[in-house]
């Protein structure tokens, strides 16, 4: 595994510029790694989509792009066929899409969110689902329901339906893995990125909880063939 560099913030005035401590940054600097080919192409209507993730939060729109790379990585690893790869893609690129419906004052909070905030914040699994279901997307229905249980555990306790193992659909499980990775490697305000050696120790032991351990172990190969 790569040896990664140690997390650096710079505080200029108001704002905190953070260094580039994310691995998976790398996949979209050419002098680092090539970009890994995405499986297919998606569809005007999902670009405007994935531009208004852009327009409303960069931050959120850039998590989506690396989301979508490493799942798709994954989703090779594990033999999905090219019709999957492509719903896989297009869902990756969306999974956050519900959260250009989250109000400002907790979707840009800086600060921990507290249990009210948190039930707004997590609204953004079925919302995202609602939009591509009212945008009327290609493979909507199947695009909606990944989209929608990317925030469940295999345990149950996620979230919005508390799906458990296998009744999670494989497409949503591997939106999971990539999603949380990139989430703990990028900083919050009310905390540093963690290095990606850290990140994946937490999600190993969440592994029977979050994760199951054979796609998990898939995860970590993929990491791996990506060079992050
Ligand atoms: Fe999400």
């Amino acid at each position: 595994m790569a040896t990664f560099k140690r997390n650096l913030r710079i505080s200029l005035g108001f704002y905190t510029v953070y260094s580039d401590s994310n691995p998976l940054k790398r996949m979209f600097d050419p002098t680092q790694v090539p970009a890994p080919a995405p499986a297919g192409q998606i569809h005007p209507l999902g670009q405007a989509l994935i531009a208004a993730v852009d327009e409303r939060d960069r931050h959120t729109g850039e998590h989506c792009r690396r989301v979508c790379v490493l799942a798709v990585e994954l989703g090779r690893r594990v033999g999905l066929d090219a019709a999957a790869l492509d719903l896989l893609h297009q869902a990756a690129a969306l999974h956050d899409l519900g959260k250009i419906g989250v109000p400002d004052m907790v979707l840009l909070k800086r600060g921990r969110l507290d249990e009210d905030e948190w039930e707004v914040m997590r609204s953004h699994a079925d919302r995202g689902a609602r939009l591509i279901t009212a945008a009327g997307l290609h493979d909507a229905h199947a695009l909606a329901k990944i989209v929608r249980h990317h925030h469940e555990h295999i345990d149950g306790s996620g979230y919005p339906d508390a799906l458990r193992g296998d009744a999670i659909p494989l497409l949503s499980r591997i939106v999971a893995l990539a999603d949380s990775y990139d989430a703990m490697c990028e900083p919050r305000s009310y905390r540093d990125a963690l290095p990606a050696a850290q990140a994946l120790e937490i999600m190993r032991g969440e592994r029977g909880v979050k994760f199951e351990h054979e796609l998990f172990a898939q995860f970590e190969q993929a990491l791996f063939e990506l060079g992050v």
